[in-house]
């Protein structure tokens, strides 16, 4: 049941405990500069929300522990996937060692700042088998400058039109061969009408369900353009709104099986639940 998302990292987690090293430019394959799939790289000074999620302790030292993205949508608080705070992702209890990077574009550098998390909301309604529901909302030990928020896209914002431009961040596999990034980088990918992510994950498809109202579709018809693993939780930006996080698909830019993204509409209201009951106990990293 659990066992696709945990395959989805596994590379990960693999490659930063054998400490294998990322694969010279020239030895990758068809779509090389790449990121995000299609890419170019970016200095997150122009996309200050972009934050990592790190742990030392379970992703190694190799490129600071990244392992998913993240999105600053308050002073305390991130955006992410709830799949990447499974419990095969960041331990149970989550590792004390998880932190949040921002201002770093690269990750081999010292840039920007580690903060700790203090708390870790994960929506308890995430289904690991249509990939429903996946967001999880983490609260930093110390704030950002608000220069650093992005504002949310609601319900019924023009920047949810099918065919607009829209830009996926983050640090994930730039080929679909597990070439991590340790720069930042973003893909410029176009809305899909629903439709077309219906068509490519109908109910019972191996890789998730896609479900118009909580999930949105992405990416280009031909294909090319896309995030990728390690890329989950991070941003998907459209008009200077946050519009979609990083979730799911199948392989990475292919055509036909365009990327999916928790729909950030749908969680504004939850979020806001989560963020006013700030005082409420939320799973505390290290704690049972
Ligand atoms: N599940 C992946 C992760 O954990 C993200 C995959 C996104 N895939 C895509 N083709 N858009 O990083």
């Amino acid at each position: 049941m659990r066992r696709r998302i945990a395959r989805a990292l596994a590379r990960p987690l693999v490659l930063a405990a054998a400490g294998a090293a990322i694969p010279p430019a020239t030895a990758a394959p068809a779509v090389a500069d790449s990121i995000v799939i299609g890419g170019f790289p970016v200095d997150v000074a122009h996309s200050p929300w972009t934050v990592a999620l790190v742990s030392r302790d379970r992703f190694g030292g190799t490129r600071a522990g990244q392992f998913c993205g993240g999105v600053v949508v308050g002073r305390t608080a991130v955006l992410t996937a709830a799949h990447c705070m499974a419990g095969e992702v960041v331990g149970a209890p989550p590792t004390r060692d998880l932190k949040v990077i921002t201002g770093r574009t690269d990750l081999l550098s010292r840039q920007g700042k580690d903060i700790p998390v203090r708390a870790i909301w994960a929506n308890p309604h995430y289904d690991a088998d249509t990939n429903a529901g996946d967001f999880a909302v983490l609260t930093l030990a110390e704030p950002v400058p608000q220069s650093s928020v992005i504002p949310l896209a609601g319900a019924g914002d023009p920047a949810y039109v099918p065919g607009t431009s829209a830009t996926v961040y983050g640090w994930g596999d730039t080929t679909g061969t597990a070439a991590y990034a340790h720069s930042l980088h973003a893909a410029r990918v176009h809305v899909l009408p629903d439709g077309r992510c219906e068509r490519a994950y109908p109910s019972g498809s191996e890789d998730g369900t896609y479900t118009a109202g909580s999930m949105l579709c992405a990416g280009e018809a031909t294909g090319g353009r896309d995030a990728c693993q390690g890329d989950s939780g991070g941003p998907l930006v459209a008009r200077g709104r946050l519009i979609g996080l990083v979730s799911w698909g199948s392989g990475c830019g292919r055509a036909g099986s365009p990327g999916v993204y928790t729909r950030v509409s749908d969680v504004v209201r939850t979020l806001r639940q989560v963020l006013g009951a700030d005082k409420a106990p939320h799973r505390a990293p290290g704690a049972s």
